[in-house]
C-alpha cells in the first residue's frame, strides 16, 4: 500500500501546473481540451488526490494555486477554441441572402394540351371514358371498318401517309370507335383524343399533323336528338354559354345521316365578320349517326343499339377561340407565341 504522504510529496504543483498548461495548449479541439482538463482537474487526477490529503498549508496553497491557473487555462483556451469554430463556420458556411437565387422557370402546357385537357375533362363530366387510340393503323381500321369503298379517295396514298401496304399512319381518330367497340359489347360512352396525318401541305389552315376528338356513344335508344344535345353541350362549354349551334346535312362513309356542326359567331354573334365569313357561324367538325355497316363490322346488331359520332380537330378548336391566324404558329415552337396562352 501506498503511503498517503509518499502520494503528496509525489506532486510537484509547479511542474504539474506546467505539464497541464502544455497540454491545454496544445489541445486542437474541444474534444481534445476536454480530456486535459479531467486528466489534470478530473476526481481522479494527481492534483484533486493531492488536495484530498494535504497535511500543511503551504502545500495546499500551491496546489490550489496550480489548480486556479490551469482552470483558467482551461477557461481561456475554451474560449480561442469556440472562437476559431464561430469563425470558421461564419466563413465557410456563409450564405449570402442578396445573391440571386437559381432561377427555376415555370412551363405551361401547349395549346392543343389544353384544349385535349379541357375537352377531356367536358365528357368524362358527362359520364363518358377517355380511350387511347392507335396513330399507326391498319388500312381495314382506318378504311374497311369505316365503310370506306376501295375506290375512296383517302386511301390514296396521295392523302395518306403509308408506312407499308397495309399499314398507315391514320388520317382521322375515328378508328379509335372501332377498337373500343370490339373490345366490349354496349354501351359505349367514349372519346379519344390524338394526332393525326394527312398528306396536306402546310399553310395557314393546314398541317400534315393536327389533333382530333373523336366520340362515340352506342346505347340502344339513341337518336339524333342525343346527338344534338351532347355537341351543344359541348360548344357551350367550350365557347361560351350563350352559343347557338346550326346542324347541317353533310356526308360521311360511317355515318347515316351525316352532319356538320356550326356554331354561332362569338366574334360578331351572328352579324356577320371576317371570322365567320359573314355568314353568322362558324363550321367545327363533323358528326353523326352510326352507319348500321359500322356496327355489323364490330358485332353489335343495329336492331338492337344505335349511336352518334363526332371528330372535330382540335387546333381548329384553338384556333377559333383565341381568333389565331396561321395553324403553323402552334408548330414553330416559338416561346414569344406559346408562352400566350
Ligand atoms: N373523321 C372525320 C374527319 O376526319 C370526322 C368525323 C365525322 C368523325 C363524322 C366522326 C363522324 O366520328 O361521325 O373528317
Amino acid at each position: 500500500m501506498t503511503d498517503s504522504s509518499d502520494t503528496v510529496a509525489a506532486v510537484d504543483p509547479q511542474a504539474l501546473q506546467e505539464e497541464a498548461l502544455a497540454a491545454i495548449a496544445a489541445a486542437s479541439s474541444l474534444d481534445e481540451l476536454d480530456e486535459a482538463r479531467v486528466r489534470y482537474l478530473g476526481r481522479r487526477s494527481a492534483l484533486k488526490l493531492a488536495l484530498r490529503e494535504v497535511r500543511d498549508r503551504e502545500t495546499g496553497m500551491a496546489l490550489n494555486a496550480a489548480r486556479e491557473a490551469i482552470e483558467q487555462a482551461v477557461a481561456t483556451r475554451q474560449h480561442e477554441l469556440e472562437r476559431a469554430e464561430l469563425d470558421r463556420a461564419i466563413a465557410e458556411e456563409r450564405v449570402d441572402v442578396t445573391l440571386p437565387g437559381t432561377p427555376h422557370p415555370r412551363g405551361r402546357l401547349h395549346l392543343v394540351t389544353q384544349v385535349r385537357r379541357e375537352v377531356e375533362d367536358i365528357f368524362l363530366g358527362m359520364g363518358y371514358e377517355v380511350v387511347d387510340g392507335r396513330e399507326v393503323e391498319t388500312t381495314r381500321y382506318l378504311f374497311d371498318a369505316l365503310n370506306m369503298p376501295p375506290n375512296h379517295p383517302t386511301r390514296s396514298p396521295l392523302h395518306t401517309f403509308y408506312v407499308g401496304e397495309d399499314t398507315v399512319l391514320r388520317s382521322e381518330t375515328s378508328p379509335s370507335q372501332i377498337h373500343t367497340m370490339e373490345a366490349k359489347p354496349p354501351p359505349v360512352y367514349m372519346v379519344s383524343l390524338g394526332r393525326c396525318y394527312r398528306r396536306d401541305t402546310a399553310d395557314a389552315t393546314h398541317y400534315p399533323i393536327f389533333h382530333q376528338v373523336e366520340g362515340l356513344a352506342v346505347d340502344r335508344g339513341i337518336t339524333l336528338a342525343d346527338l344534338k344535345g351532347t355537341l351543344r353541350a359541348l360548344l357551350r362549354q367550350l365557347f361560351g354559354a350563350e352559343r347557338e349551334a346550326r346542324f347541317v346535312t353533310h356526308f360521311f362513309p360511317f355515318t347515316e345521316p351525316s352532319v356538320e356542326v356550326l356554331v354561332s359567331c362569338f366574334q360578331c354573334d351572328g352579324d356577320g365578320c371576317p371570322m365567320c365569313r359573314h355568314s353568322g357561324w362558324i363550321e367545327i367538325g363533323g358528326s353523326g349517326m352510326v352507319d348500321p355497316n359500322v356496327l355489323r363490322f364490330v358485332g353489335y346488331d343495329p336492331e338492337e343499339v344505335s349511336g352518334f359520332a363526332f371528330g372535330w380537330g382540335l387546333e381548329r378548336i384553338a384556333i377559333l377561340r383565341h381568333g389565331l391566324p396561321d395553324i403553323r404558329d402552334l408548330w414553330a415552337n416559338d416561346l414569344r407565341f406559346l408562352r400566350q396562352f
